[in-house]
């Protein structure tokens, strides 16, 4: 009887250890399980190291098409090895009483991402904002702020970024009147502008009111300074924005890269070298599309395009993998060692949407990204 009872102990002990540390790999596009059994909730998602502590934020999506809008908000897991996941609980929570909030449960809140402020000891997180109700017109950045990594955050403001500032790389005729028809041309996509981006001066149309800012990264450089990628003008033309000491507000500083290329799902990485990648997609909704990739010597620029990282099939080069960009992740403790995090979205079940996790590698000054059904940290040994 004992030795039944010290079975059935092990037994429990055996599979509690096993749920907590089940994963010894990566398996990219399959149910990623939690803490609890529960497959990952955290899409659009990014990382922040802090306190020997990977902490991964993202949207919480519910079944269904409805999924794609914000029913819950920001979900956070944490990790030591980045295989095993701890369910933390809801970061920020969308406002269920107030529907005048500009985060009423039913808005859209896409790729939030977290950063650490050394200065203020404060965890400030950026996502793309929309409006309930208006689709993508609003293309807005929500900051939220908390004491805690894993929240709760409170909603602080959202905003139009750089709104009277014109980017450093400004051309003139972005200075020139912009004519009536453009100023309400607000359509969202690039099917909706027929002609070339730059006659429509999109970006002199919204100098007053603030840019578009829709998919959307952050980045913090070796020397602390936090920058704000968004797609803008319509999703034409990527602007990178150097945000406060505080990362609560951009400065005003910013650049326009990817003129007219319609880049999304922006993320970058440096190296140790000192180099700066970028990874991002073109711009197809939920339908994946090659991936893009570029390079510069400095956050600012010159960008320039090394075309798509992906090799392997031509399925796997057209649709990359089946998922769009949503994160570069430095792995600590091993030198240029990078994971790119992608999303295999399914808008019509949107919680079912699985995570494309896979080692960059490099081929002399391009970025590779090939598939793996499984793979583990010591790709980087
Ligand atoms: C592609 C973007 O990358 C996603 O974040 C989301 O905004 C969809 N478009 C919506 O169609």
């Amino acid at each position: 009887m004992n030795r039944y009872f010290l079975l059935l102990f092990l037994g429990i002990l055996c599979s509690c250890t096993t749920k907590n540390s089940r994963y010894t790999n990566f398996q990219p596009g399959q149910i990623w399980e939690d803490n609890n059994g529960q497959h990952i909730n955290a899409h659009g998602g990014g990382i922040l190291y802090h306190n020997d502590t990977y902490y991964w934020y993202g949207e919480h999506k519910i079944e269904g098409h409805k999924g794609n809008t914000a029913q819950v908000g920001v979900h956070v897991y944490s990790s030591k090895d980045l295989y095993n996941w701890v369910d933390e609980g809801i970061a920020l929570e969308v406002d269920t009483l107030n529907v005048a909030s500009d985060i009423a449960r039913g808005c859209i809140i896409e790729r939030p991402k977290v950063i650490y402020n050394q200065m203020t000891n404060k965890y400030i997180m950026w996502f793309h904002l929309e409006l309930i109700s208006h689709g993508y017109d609003a293309a807005r950045s929500g900051v939220a702020i908390s004491d805690s990594p894993i929240g709760p955050f409170t909603y602080l403001k959202s905003m139009r970024p750089n709104k009277g500032h014109w980017p450093l790389n400004v051309q003139e005729f972005h200075k020139k009147a912009v004519a009536d028809t453009v100023k309400s041309a607000y359509c969202g996509g690039k099917e909706c502008l027929p002609n070339h981006p730059d006659s429509l001066n999109l970006l002199g149309r919204d100098f007053e009111g603030g840019q578009m800012a829709r998919d959307m990264n952050l980045f913090v450089d070796d020397d602390g300074k936090a920058y704000h990628l968004y797609s803008s003008e319509e999703n034409s033309t990527l602007h990178i924005a150097e945000l406060s000491e505080d990362y609560l507000s951009h400065t005003g500083n910013y650049v326009r890269v990817f003129p007219n290329r319609y880049m999304e799902a922006p993320s970058i990485m440096k190296t140790s070298g000192g180099k700066y990648y970028f990874i991002g997609s073109d711009c197809t909704s939920w339908n994946p599309n090659p991936a893009r990739s570029a390079s510069a010597d400095h956050i600012f620029g010159p960008w320039t395009e090394l075309g798509n990282p992906v090799i392997g099939t031509e399925d796997q080069k057209a649709t990359t993998f089946k998922s769009q960009s949503t994160y570069i992740l430095p792995v600590q403790g091993k030198k240029d060692a990078f994971i790119f995090m992608a999303d295999r979205w399914q808008p019509n079940n949107a919680i079912d949407g699985r995570y494309i996790w896979l080692p960059i590698q490099f081929d002399n000054d391009r970025i590779i990204l090939e598939w793996k059904d499984q793979w583990d940290l010591t790709v980087y040994n």
